[in-house]
């Protein structure tokens, strides 16, 4: 029996199902003059966040790979909100890119007052970037890794910074503990929910050491849930599995709206200035599985990201 299972508290899992169906709690505050970093704002739930942040005044940057979708959103956040919004292009499935963009950031000459890492994909195939990386490993998770990396000592020198990880409930399905001997999936399987699974708890697990860098400084990281919500996730998927979607998972998934609301609570809302380290469902702390809390690992982890992200 693996060891994660003889850990479980399965009160967390009925405490993650009550969590499941609740509504986000609401930030009144506002964010005017001050500068919100979002990923993967084209679409879904980064999308709907940058219109929430923009509507309570915040300055917009989002990191996308598209500059059309990119140039809509621009123009669609200045017409509606009439705030300051830039996008930056970079598609992470290129470690390079990636680097780019936080050396840009790192580079800026203001605070980041909130560093949401949203950009995601879901494959039900096993798929390579050109840096010989699983693509969901990577734009999920190294990704985040090298930029939050890249803007640690920034982040922790500023009065307040507020980094958060859209993570996933998905993280449970790595039911196994990550496998860092095995990033090819050679020796076993890989199944969409496997892959998913294993980049959002890689993510959980390098929290920890952010988290424990950022203690005793104005800058947090924490982690959450933004529920099950309908978005184009997994759409870059065949037609078999997107009949699947449409028919059983998109009918009761949420209006990402919520995620959007919860996403802002969570950077936005004063009495959060000391959680760190934390995993939320939409705003709700929760306890993530064991094997995402294994603190060994997450060294583990932190070494191979550092070598994989070309960090050393
Ligand atoms: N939907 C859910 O129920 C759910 C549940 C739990 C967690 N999440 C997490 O929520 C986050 C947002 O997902 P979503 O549901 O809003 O999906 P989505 O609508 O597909 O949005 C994903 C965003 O990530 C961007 N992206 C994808 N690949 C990229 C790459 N290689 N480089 C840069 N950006 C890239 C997309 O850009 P394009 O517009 O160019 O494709 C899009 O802006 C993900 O991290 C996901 O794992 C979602």
């Amino acid at each position: 029996m693996n060891k994660y299972l003889k850990q479980y508290t399965w009160a967390n899992i009925g405490s993650m199902l009550k969590n499941n169906s609740s509504l986000p709690k609401e930030a009144p505050q506002d964010f005017t003059g001050r500068l919100v970093v979002i990923t993967g704002a084209t679409s879904g739930i980064g999308y709907e966040t940058a219109r929430m942040y923009a509507s309570r005044g915040a300055d917009i940057l989002c990191i996308n790979r598209s500059p059309t979708k990119s140039k809509s959103l621009k123009d669609e956040i200045l017409r509606d909100f009439g705030v300051s919004i830039d996008c930056h292009i970079a598609d992470f499935s290129r470690i390079s890119e990636v680097h780019a963009c936080a050396d840009m950031l790192a580079g800026l000459p203001r605070d980041i007052a909130g560093l949401i890492h949203n950009a995601g994909v879901y494959n039900t195939k096993k798929k390579f970037t050109a840096d010989n990386v699983e693509e969901v490993f990577q734009v999920n998770y190294l990704a985040s890794f090298i930029i939050t990396y890249k803007l640690m000592e920034k982040l922790r020198a500023q009065d307040r910074a507020r980094v958060i990880y859209v993570n996933s409930e998905g993280h449970r399905f790595a039911i196994a503990g990550f496998k860092p001997r095995d990033l090819g999936w050679e020796r076993r399987r890989y199944t969409g929910l496997r892959g998913y699974g294993s980049a959002k708890t890689a993510q959980l697990l390098a929290m920890l050491g952010f988290a424990e860098y950022f203690e005793g400084s104005g800058a947090t990281i924490n982690a959450m849930h933004p529920g099950d919500v309908r978005t184009n996730m997994g759409e870059n998927n065949g037609k078999i599995y997107r009949f699947f979607k449409h028919l059983l998972i998109n009918p009761t998934a949420r209006d990402p709206r919520l995620s959007a609301q919860a996403l802002y609570y969570l950077g936005a809302f004063p009495d959060l200035d000391a959680s760190n380290g934390k995993f939320y469902n939409y705003t709700t702390e929760e306890i993530p599985a064991p094997h995402a809390l294994d603190h060994e690992m997450a060294e583990t982890v932190w070494e191979l990201s550092l070598d994989l992200g070309g960090l050393r």
